[in-house]
């Protein structure tokens, strides 16, 4: 049995609660968050201990491994706290929002050999999953391009997007990090462009955008190209298209269900999509835990390691810098 300690038991963390109270072999043994309430009403669905501190969590010797899911600003220090109690740890993304923390955090934890895993979901969405499988299969021929679309179905509230870091670290983070997935390369330049199209009020108070497109480019010529918004009024829209010199890849949206009506005053008229990621993508959720118990079982390395959420925080910062100077950036990957 293997034994799980839990810090932050907000939105996603009690998601993940729920995914580790149901899953094999496993158990939540302790949780702490900043707010005892939350983390009263996760020990009440799952019989999680609550500690007071959040040393009290890294010191328990019984825990076989940590999960991150706190607010970003936290997630560098818990990262070095949980491997240097000799915890594997799975961290919620972005590691930090800053590259030089991150490579601050990597100097302090390179020579520690335990698994760490970072929360990019998406790879493990089956149907996302299933178009990577059919391009590693050539069924495609040579991919020369690839499309995200990604687009939240409302507005984060105004305190999420103080702590989140900005729509390029925190919502398009996922879409680079699919990018490199599916390129299965590090593109070398990027170029942005973001607008405030939806709410140019709450925009322009934070700083941030609402709309944004990018284009990033592999040292072959190979492209992907990116489209964000932080609102869509028919609902979560999460697609990808991989174009080859063969054929052409989809992974589609998901509905509530497959029905389909068709009248004469409209065609194929389906039910509307899942509303959100934890409706959209937990599978996607649950087969990444199950991935990251096998490397805490086999002591092995992870699907989606710390190197690859340095990586999609050095292409969000070479997106800002884009974005300002309103140019194409080369990517600095440099440790
Ligand atoms: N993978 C995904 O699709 C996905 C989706 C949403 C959020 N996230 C990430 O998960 C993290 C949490 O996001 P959320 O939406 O659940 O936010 P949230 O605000 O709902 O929850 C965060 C929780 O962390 C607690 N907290 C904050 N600082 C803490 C600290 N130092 N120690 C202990 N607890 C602390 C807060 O009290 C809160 O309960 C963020 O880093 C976010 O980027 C990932």
């Amino acid at each position: 049995m293997l034994k799980f300690g839990l810090i932050g038991c907000g939105r996603i963390g009690s998601m993940h609660a729920d995914i580790l109270h149901h899953e094999n072999d496993v158990i939540l043994d302790s949780v702490f968050d900043l707010n005892t309430n939350l983390a009263k009403e996760v020990s009440k669905k799952t019989g999680a201990k609550i500690c007071n501190h959040d040393f009290e969590l890294f010191d328990k010797n019984n825990l076989d491994a940590v999960l991150i899911a706190s607010a970003t600003s936290s997630h560098a220090d818990y990262i070095e706290k949980a491997l240097k109690n000799g915890k594997p740890v799975f961290c919620e993304k972005p590691i930090d929002l800053s590259l030089d923390r991150i490579r601050k955090c990597y100097e302090r934890i390179k020579k520690i050999n335990l698994p760490i895993q970072i929360g990019f979901n998406r790879r493990f969405d089956p149907s996302h999953a299933a178009i990577k499988n059919l391009l590693k299969e050539n069924k495609i021929g040579q991919l020369n391009q690839v499309i995200i679309t990604s687009r939240d179905p409302e507005m984060p509230s105004e305190d999420y997007y103080k702590s989140a870091g900005g729509l390029f670290k925190d919502m398009t983070i996922h879409d680079f990090d699919l990018a490199r997935f599916y390129l299965d390369e590090d593109p070398v330049e990027i170029f942005a462009a973001g607008q405030r199209l939806i709410d140019p009020y709450m925009m322009n108070k934070i700083n941030d955008y609402d709309t944004a497109m990018f284009i990033l480019t592999c040292m072959d010529g190979k492209q992907c190209f990116i489209n964000n918004s932080r609102t869509a009024v028919y609902g979560y829209d999460q697609r990808v298209e991989l174009l080859g010199s063969n054929g052409m890849l989809q992974s589609g949206n998901h509905n509530l269900d497959q029905t389909k009506i068709y009248k004469k005053e409209f065609s194929e008229t389906s039910s509307p999509y899942l509303y959100f990621f934890i409706e959209r993508y937990k599978e996607a959720f649950s087969l990444q835990l199950k991935s990251f118990i096998k490397s805490i079982k086999q002591n092995s390395s992870t699907d989606v390691g710390f190197e690859d959420g340095f990586k999609a925080l050095a292409i969000a910062d070479a997106a800002y810098k884009s974005l300002k100077e309103r140019k194409s950036i080369s990517i600095n990957y440099n440790w």
